[in-house]
């Protein structure tokens, strides 16, 4: 199954090994690295991440999968999301969101993550989306609840995590909640 997403200013599609100097710009970048399950990435293990990823499956249940985010104008990678459909239902699935330091706080996230809602809500028709992040992660959390994410857990040091316990807050979306609120959602 093709996943590919067209927003107004964005392209949601397969991660290219074309895209590697921008990956590689801000996935060596420790800052964006900081609260996220991997560390930074040499020009090597972004090749190999990338040739990975591009023969992974679209939401075959229990595996990751990583989308460029381009910015059409530019025709440039800005980002990128992941998705994982839940192994034992895949009407379930969590997602992640990366965008360069370049170009943070142009709303470029909002508009990805509702793109990416529309997708998994309105054409897939999956029942809910979840995101787990770090505690300390203030932009993450703030974004989610821009979409109108509702936090359903906190987990106190549930993770040991680059050197040290770390907490998680856990947010979801179901799609009756997407129905609802979609049409009041703006993307900037
Ligand atoms: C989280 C992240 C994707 C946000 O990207 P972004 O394009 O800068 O976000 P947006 O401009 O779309 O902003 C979305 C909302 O979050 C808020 N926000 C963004 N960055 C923020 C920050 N540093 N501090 C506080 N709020 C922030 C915005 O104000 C906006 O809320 P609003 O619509 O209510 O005003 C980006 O900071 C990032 O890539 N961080 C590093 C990677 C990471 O930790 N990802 C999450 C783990 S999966």
């Amino acid at each position: 199954m093709k996943f590919e997403i067209k927003t107004e200013r964005l392209l949601i599609r397969t991660l290219e090994l074309t895209d590697v100097s921008d990956f590689l710009l801000y996935r060596s970048n420790p800052e964006i690295v900081k609260y996220q399950g991997f560390d930074v990435m040499s020009q090597n293990e972004a090749e190999h991440f990338i040739k990975t990823n591009r023969n992974k499956e679209f939401a075959k249940p229990g595996e990751w999968k990583q989308f460029a985010i381009e910015n059409i104008e530019l025709a440039k990678l800005i980002g990128d999301c992941d998705i994982k459909f839940n192994l034992e239902d895949i009407r379930i699935a969590q997602i992640g969101m990366t965008i360069s330091h370049l170009y943070q706080k142009n709303a470029f996230a909002k508009e990805a993550l509702i793109g990416i809602l529309y997708y998994l809500f309105d054409v897939m028709g999956i029942h809910r989306v979840e995101e787990i992040v770090d505690a300390r992660n203030t932009a993450s959390i703030n974004l989610l609840k821009s979409v109108g994410f509702r936090q359903e857990a906190y987990f106190i040091e549930n993770i040991f995590f680059k050197g040290e316990w770390g907490s998680e807050y856990q947010f979801a979306m179901l799609n009756r909640e997407w129905q609802a609120i979609k049409s009041l959602i703006q993307k900037n």
